[in-house]
């Protein structure tokens, strides 16, 4: 089966956050169940300098009248079996040629011709799908959120006499891709496209909804969030749309790609360690202690927050309990960049209490591998969490989970309590509420667990041995597609 999948990001080569993660990972991990995947990508600076032995493949004319080359050719080095991944560019400088973030310029402002970068992504994908490369064209179309969101528009309005099913991946409901309504006549879709039943929202143009209302099938990346997002609380008003699609909607976890993210074999720790030998865990939580300015005290339970500063994330919870965090003996290490008021309040608190917390408002790939491999917990108190992936590492890492029970989140940590330490389940502390209390209470029962070492690395072994890689997921995204490809 040839898949095709299009997304805005792909690690290693162009990453803000999770779905760059799950992008690089994904082609490998099919590719072991038989798909032959390729991607799609705008040509941002960061991919055409990967790209090598670029060929060009054709172009095509976007709606408002640019010609846009399409290249194909390898980016390298990617994925467990560390193979080259063939992947088309769209070679649009006008577009695409700006330094930094591939959504927003350097004053966080979005560009205003968004709405033109991605869709001349969509119509890249549906010529594509209908015959661009002579050469090879997909089985099913694979987009991941709004900003491939058009493209189930685009190839649903195509005349051809076979069609292309299409997958439509959530990531982050939060994150639409709306724009004015003056900019649907460059989109280049039929006037019925601009209504209730198409990608009208609130009189703008959506991206997100084009791509719930035309995918063939919409996936999400784990099971609860398929539930919770037809539910108005965290619909983002596309709750009832989701609650039709119903039948048509499904939630996949994320894994873990073990070529990344091993401490057993990650070259990006000072010292490596697994579930049998943790020395080099302890030597990690040292080097780590230093380098931020941390006391060194190896006995200080080191709790750590690897993310992008949002209010999604659970700042908030985490600012309101610096003070039982630091009175209970622990220290808190914040990796991360967003938000400019959370950035200040977590510096100002950090200057508050040297030694004891530590703040890198900075995005930085190999910190936040030292401080998986060097903390002993990982914050995650989302108000909400798609699916979460640095839950994942703090497991894989022995830097047990501090979750709220959301999201993908609920998914894959199991609180501990007499009954889960007993069943060998425990994985980590979850609580409930978005509240103060809960989450304090839920770092209170972190400091109980870390004084009793026996059970604390009964909970750590537990974590590192569950079998995270993206085996099980991949299986399950190459079932969805065979379905689609060979409907019933
Ligand atoms: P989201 O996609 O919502 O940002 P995830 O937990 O799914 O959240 O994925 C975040 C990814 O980005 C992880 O790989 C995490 O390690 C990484 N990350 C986030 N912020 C930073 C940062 N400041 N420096 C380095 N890596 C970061
Ligand atoms: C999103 C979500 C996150 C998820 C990631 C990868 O950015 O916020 O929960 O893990 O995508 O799917």
């Amino acid at each position: 089966m040839r898949i095709l999948q299009v997304s805005s990001e792909l690690f290693p080569v162009l990453k803000t956050g999770g779905l760059a993660d799950v992008a690089g990972a994904l082609p490998a991990a099919l590719g072991a169940q038989g798909c032959e995947v390729r991607a799609l990508l705008p040509g941002f600076p960061a991919v055409c300098a990967s790209l090598r032995h670029a060929q060009k493949v054709g172009r095509f004319t976007t709606p408002w009248g640019e010609a846009i080359e399409v290249v194909l050719g390898d980016l390298p080095g990617i994925g467990t079996a560390g193979q080259a991944l063939k992947t088309y560019v769209l070679m649009a400088p006008g577009l695409y040629d700006r330094p930094g973030n591939p959504y927003h310029d350097s004053r966080h402002q979005p560009y205003a011709d968004n709405h033109r970068r991605f869709a001349a992504l969509g119509w890249g994908a549906a010529h594509l799908a209908y015959g661009l490369d002579a050469a090879w064209a997909p089985d099913l179309v694979h987009c991941h959120d709004w900003h491939a969101g058009l493209a189930p528009a685009c190839m649903a309005f195509w005349q051809s006499p076979h069609r292309v099913p299409t997958l439509f991946t959530i990531h982050n409901l939060a994150y639409q891709g709306c724009f004015d309504a003056s900019c649907f006549a460059e989109l280049g879709l039929p006037s019925a496209a601009f209504g209730v039943d198409g990608l009208e929202f609130y009189g703008q143009v959506s991206f997100m909804k084009a791509a719930l209302v035309y995918a063939d099938h919409i996936s999400t990346v784990s099971p609860t969030y398929a539930r919770e997002i037809q539910t108005p609380e965290q619909g983002f008003g596309l709750d009832g749309l989701l609650r039709r699609r119903a039948a048509q909607l499904s939630g996949i976890l994320n894994g873990v790609d073990a070529s990344v993210w091993d401490p057993a074999h990650d070259p990006l720790l000072p010292h490596t360690f697994d579930a049998r030998r943790l020395a080099g865990k302890a030597l990690n939580k040292a080097a780590l202690q230093a380098e931020t300015g941390l006391n060194p005290l190896p006995d200080a339970p080191l709790f750590t927050l690897v993310g992008r500063l949002t209010e999604q994330k659970g700042l908030p919870l985490v600012l309101g309990g610096i003070n039982e965090l630091v009175q209970g003996g622990g220290q808190l290490l914040v990796l991360g960049s967003g938000d400019a008021a959370l950035e200040q309040a977590l510096a100002a608190q950090a200057q508050a209490h040297p030694g004891r917390m530590a703040v890198r408002l900075d995005y930085d790939e190999a910190l936040a591998h030292r401080i998986f491999g060097g903390g002993d917990i990982t914050l995650v108190p989302s108000r909400f969490e798609p699916c979460g992936l640095t839950q994942l590492y703090g497991l894989k890492y022995g830097s047990l989970p501090l979750v709220r029970r959301v999201g993908g989140l609920a998914d894959t940590v199991v609180d501990t309590d007499l009954e889960t330490l007993d069943k060998h389940s425990a994985t980590g502390f979850v609580f409930d509420d978005f509240d103060s209390a809960p989450y304090q209470r839920a770092l209170r029962m972190a400091f109980a667990l870390y004084r009793r070492p026996a059970d604390w690395s009964r909970v750590r072994q537990n974590g590192m041995r569950i079998a995270s890689g993206w085996e099980q997921s991949a299986m399950q995204y190459r079932d969805l597609y065979a379905s689609l490809t060979s409907p019933t």
